[in-house]
Order: C-alpha cells, then structure tokens, then sequence
C-alpha cells in the first residue's frame, strides 16, 4: 500500500510516498529558512503563504521523480496537530481535496507522534516500549511510548523548547537561522567549558527540564563581556557596548566573532543544552524503568547531542538508544506518510471534517477521527 504524505505544520513543505510504512519510495521538501531568516524567526503568515504556492507542485514533483502517479495512491496522510493554525490549514485542505478526487481515505496524523516514528522508519525492529525524546523548534517532550500512537507524558520543557533556545541563542550570537545548525557549525574547536552556563534545577526526580535560565545567562555573559544586544533594531546582532538609547550607525555594528571567543560561548552554551537533554532522559529511564531511548526531532541532528547521550545510555545499565537518522530529524513528510499507514491499517481514518488542532494538549477526540 502506498500512502502520500503531507506535512505543512511549520515552515517546510514536505511531501512524500512510503510504501508499506517502511519503503521510501520518494520525498522532496522546500524550505522557507531563507524567507524568515531576514526577520529572524518564523512569521506564520509568510509561511502558510508559501506553503500554498509549493505543495501542489510538490506533489507533482515526488510522484514524477519516483515513477509512480496520483492513481497508485492508496491514502493521504496529513498533519493535522500541533503547529502554526494557518500552515496546518494549508497541508489539511490539500489533503482533503486529494482524498476527495481520488476517492482515497484521509489519516490525519499528529506532527510529535511522527516525530517518533521517523526512528521506526529507519529501523523496522525497533521495539517497543522505549522512552521517546522529542526536541524540536516548538517541543521538548519526553514519553513512554507504548506503540506507534501511544504516548504516555513523562516530562517536558517548563518554558522554552530546546531547538527554540537553539534558535535564540544563535540569533543573540548573530550567526544565523535556524540556529541549531548554526550553534553546532560555531562551537567546532570551541572550548566546551570556556564558561560554565547554568543547568537548572532539575528537582527531586530529575526530570525537570528549562531552557529559559539557560538563555538568559548567555544574554548576561555578552552584556558583562561588554556588548549590548538590540535585537529589534539589529535583527539580533550584537553592537560594542554604549548606553542603549545612544543611536548606532550602522557602520559601527560589528558581529561578535571579532571580538570574542564565539566558538567557546557557542560551545560552552551547546554543552549546558546537551546536559539538561541527557538528565532529564535518563531520570525518565529510571522513572518508567525502561532500558531503551529514541531521540528525535529537529535538534536531535545534533551530532554532539548523540554523542553524549548514547554514552550516557550506555553507561547507565547498557540502555539501548537509537536517534532517528539525521535526514528525516527535521520536518519531514516520510514521518508522516510511515504513521499514516500504521493508523490506516488499524483502522485510524479521519473524515472529511476533520479539523487542525494547533495546540498540542488540545484533546484528539476533536481531530475528526471515524
Ligand atoms: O523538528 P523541526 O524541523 O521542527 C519543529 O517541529 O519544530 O525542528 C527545528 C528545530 C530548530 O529549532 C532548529 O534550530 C533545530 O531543530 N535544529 C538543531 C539542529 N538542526 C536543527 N538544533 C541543534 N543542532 C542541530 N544540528
Ligand atoms: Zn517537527
């Protein structure tokens, strides 16, 4: 059976045809990273905008480069929730429409749960349970799961996701967006314990994670090392310390890497994410009693994330850990297509008045599922 999937949650189109929930068959997406890094983060309308104009093509795109049509299709599966209300509307209408002429039933597909399956993918003997850590621009979300749609909540973020502190962080840094890509390209040779920023408290289980503190001591340490951030008025780039009502000429800006260590704040920063990531998982281990460990999401390609945490779970009882494969960490429409063939074949199929559920503790019942 060949579902088509359709992802359109955030700021990337993804489009893609899996074959039985486990062969890529194709898979194309267009990022609008470009777009929104001139303002520095997301801006929902852009996005939902430019998902309008590139799914349909997209569409094409995939089927054409994989030799198959629009008639060999067997169901559609969308992302209907969490995400940005507007792009979520976009993905789920085309979806509805396809369903329609094609006379093919629709799976709507929740965006975190396909996160986790995107590690099922890539390994069809995965097992289960296994503790699922979910980091992304929009979650920081630890679960027991159970199955492909069962997910029981252990622990998640107080305040900030960890791809979302990434993102602040490196706009502070002025090295770019999205900024997790950026941070890891930054703090190579960088000093990971050029300074030591805060990691939290975690309480009395461990399990409490906050990224919110962590982002703050960077902004501290620039204004003690003698910079002032004015990231309304500079897009988030640094400018040589001055009483902040004086007006800069733009010919005074300068980025920060001439004038301080970027690498080891990039680095030292990095490694306090890192640490926060890996207690709260493994305090979740130990709370479920479960010796196997899934990472996934966007900041899951984090290569120095991997690496200590699959140490970490090694060394604590030997517990198994897989991170999903670096291609399909970020937002992607094979995730979607692969859980949208496990719903199908249990009978998980949406009608045609199935609605977006932006927020994600909004209650499933609503999604419309038959
Ligand atoms: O899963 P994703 O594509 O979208 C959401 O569902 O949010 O995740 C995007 C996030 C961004 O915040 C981005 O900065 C982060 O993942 N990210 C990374 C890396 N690659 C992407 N964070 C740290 N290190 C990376 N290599
Ligand atoms: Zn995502």
């Amino acid at each position: 059976m060949i579902v088509l999937g359709i992802e359109s949650s955030c700021d990337d189109t993804g489009v893609a045809l899996v074959e039985n929930g486990q062969k890529i068959l194709g898979g194309a997406r267009a990022s609008q990273e470009k777009v929104h890094a001139q303002y520095g983060g997301i801006v929902p309308e852009v996005a939902c905008r430019m998902h309008y104009e590139t799914l349909l093509p997209l569409v094409q795109k995939v089927c054409a480069a994989s030799g198959k049509s629009l008639a060999d299709v067997d169901a559609i599966a969308v992302t209907n929730q969490p995400g940005l209300v507007g792009s979520l509307y976009v993905g789920l209408s085309a979806a509805k429409a396809l369903a329609w002429a094609l006379q093919k039933p629709l799976v709507t597909v929740d965006h975190i749960e396909a996160h986790i399956y995107a590690a099922h993918l890539a390994d069809p003997d995965l097992d289960y349970p296994h503790v699922s850590v979910v980091v992304s621009g929009g979650h920081t979300d630890i679960f027991l799961s159970t199955g492909p749609t069962e997910h029981a909540l252990i622990t998640r973020t107080l305040d900030d996701a960890a791809g979302e502190c990434f993102d602040k962080v490196a706009a502070l840094l002025g090295i770019g967006y999205p900024g997790g890509p950026a941070v890891q390209a930054t703090s190579l040779g960088g000093n990971r314990e050029a300074v030591a920023y805060p990691r939290g408290d975690a309480g009395p289980e461990g399990l409490q994670i906050s990224f919110s503190g962590l982002k703050t001591a960077v902004l501290n340490d620039l204004r003690k090392r003698g910079f002032v951030v004015e990231a309304a008025k500079n897009a988030g780039r640094l400018i040589t310390a001055r009483a902040p009502e004086t007006p800069v000429p733009a010919s005074e800006t300068r980025t920060l890497s001439v004038r301080l260590p970027l690498a080891d704040i990039a680095a030292s920063f990095q490694e306090a994410a890192v640490d926060i990531l890996v207690r709260a998982t493994l305090a979740a281990t130990r709370k479920a009693r479960c010796r196997s460990v899934v990472l996934c999401g966007g900041v899951a390609a984090n290569k120095r994330l991997r690496e200590v945490m699959a140490a970490a779970c090694k060394a604590q009882k030997n517990t198994h850990f897989m991170a999903a494969p670096l291609n399909l960490c970020t937002d992607n429409a094979e995730m979607i297509a692969g859980l949208g063939f496990h719903k199908l074949v249990t009978g998980q199929i949406s009608g045609l008045d199935a609605d977006v559920l932006p927020n994600k503790d909004e209650k499933r019942q609503k999604a419309g599922t038959a």
